[in-house]
């Protein structure tokens, strides 16, 4: 056999060794071993494309130390192995420590890295990243060599797409598997909400009961009124859940938003006038009327305008507006709270998330299911220190 027969024999063994797996970190370390090997590399690196992020992502090493590790992800636009991707063509650097355009030039010296030698992985459809192998003497990489790596290179790239197509499935399936999962502890707990609704409501008479019979001001009576305390608490965490776990289909009809935020502030009145909150409306004239589930966006507004006074401890201004805008109309309501944290931000739709001691964590998450039931959105503004608004968009 002569040397190129070898070689040819030899990429074919790596071929066949690189797709024997579908974990995607074993393709990776794989890869990276068998280049650095097939190449007398001292240090082999694989970056992957981050599409979102627009950078080159080391994803393996083979014979790198941590310094090396640990530098940051490069701009794809901005580094020399970001031509190869940009030209789809391989690069050669006799010497990278001589090279002003090769930005850790420092670090090669430190590693002992000299020749470089830089070859895209290509897929069918695109270039997904670089495969880089170094060594630590001068190397004269000729055509054979470039081509041999060019052709490990595709071989690995095929092999990483195969193994981030099956990843992308088993996470598919296993989202499948979740959500299933949920359905059926979702209707197991909606039943089991619906038997402790009875034996609450006798408990919560009684106790009603009792409290009328004994001295308020006596030794029981401050007790009795935490355990009245509790059961509504309990009761309004039962009454969310069910509303939550088994949603009704609207029932739509024409109504004036005005007319239903006019019903939901007489409800939230007495609330914010022990906490000190001055409500405003502000009412375009002659909106139009809205097809809607009345008592489902009674039950919207409610949970908002909780949120809002429950965000201002201390008092402060209220302020709702309505106004229609093209094909909808706007509720806006603003508060003077405390805004809402970014790490908060993401979860605030998510059913029981909350930072209320007594909190559900129900109000945004049906909030947005009825808005949505109604082909509207729902949207929250904060800004810290300033407050909140929510914005409300249903369609005429
Ligand atoms: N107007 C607001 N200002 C600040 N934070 C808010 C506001 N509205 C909602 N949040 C945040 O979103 C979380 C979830 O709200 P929600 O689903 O209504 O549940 P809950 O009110 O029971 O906590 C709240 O615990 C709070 O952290
Ligand atoms: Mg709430």
């Amino acid at each position: 056999m002569n040397a190129s027969q070898e070689r040819l024999e030899t990429l074919f063994a790596i071929a066949s060794d690189i797709s024997s797996t579908l974990q995607l970190e074993e393709v990776l370390q794989r890869v990276v071993a068998h280049a650095s090997r097939l190449m007398d590399a001292r240090v082999c690196s694989l970056l992957l494309i981050d599409k979102e992020a627009g950078t080159l992502r080391p994803a393996a090493t083979h014979g790198a130390s941590a310094a090396y590790l640990a530098q940051p992800d490069r701009e794809v636009t901005a580094s020399l192995t970001g031509e190869v991707i940009q030209t789809g063509r391989p690069l050669y650097i006799p010497d990278v420590r001589q090279e002003t355009r090769y930005p850790v030039s420092e670090l090669a010296r430190r590693e002992g890295l000299c020749t470089l030698l830089s070859v895209p992985l290509r897929t069918k459809t695109a270039i997904i990243g670089v495969l880089n192998v170094y060594t630590a003497e001068p190397r004269r990489f000729d055509e054979n060599d470039i081509r041999l790596l060019t052709l490990l290179a595709s071989q690995s790239a095929i092999a990483i797409e195969n193994a981030r197509l099956h990843r992308d499935e088993m996470e598919a399936r296993e989202r499948l598997r979740q959500s299933e999962k949920l359905a059926a502890l979702g209707k197991l707990s909606a039943g089991f909400a619906h038997e402790l609704r009875n034996p609450l409501n006798t408990v919560s008479m009684l106790v009603y009961a009792m409290a009328q019979e004994i001295d308020p001001h006596g030794p029981l009576g401050a007790d009795l009124q935490v355990v009245q305390g509790e059961l509504r608490r309990m009761t309004l965490l039962i009454e969310q859940f069910l509303e939550f776990a088994r949603p009704k289909p609207p029932h739509f009809q024409r109504h004036r938003l005005e007319e239903i935020l006019q019903e939901t502030l007489l409800l939230i009145g007495p609330e914010a006038r022990a906490r000190r909150v001055a409500i405003y409306t502000e009412i375009e004239k002659d909106l139009p009327r809205v097809w809607v589930d009345g008592a489902q966006i009674k039950q919207v507004y409610l949970n908002l305008l909780l949120n809002a006074l429950q965000a201002m401890p201390h008092g402060g201004k209220l302020t709702v507006r309505i106004h229609a805008s093209g094909g909808s109309v706007l509720t806006a309501i603003t508060d003077e709270g405390g805004g809402i944290p970014q790490d908060v931000r993401a979860n605030l739709f998510q059913p029981f998330f909350t930072t209320k001691s007594g909190g559900t964590g129900l109000g945004l998450s049906i909030s947005q299911r009825i808005i949505e039931g109604h082909n509207g959105q729902i949207r929250l503004f904060s800004q810290a220190g300033v407050g909140t608004t929510v914005v409300v968009r249903l369609p005429r």
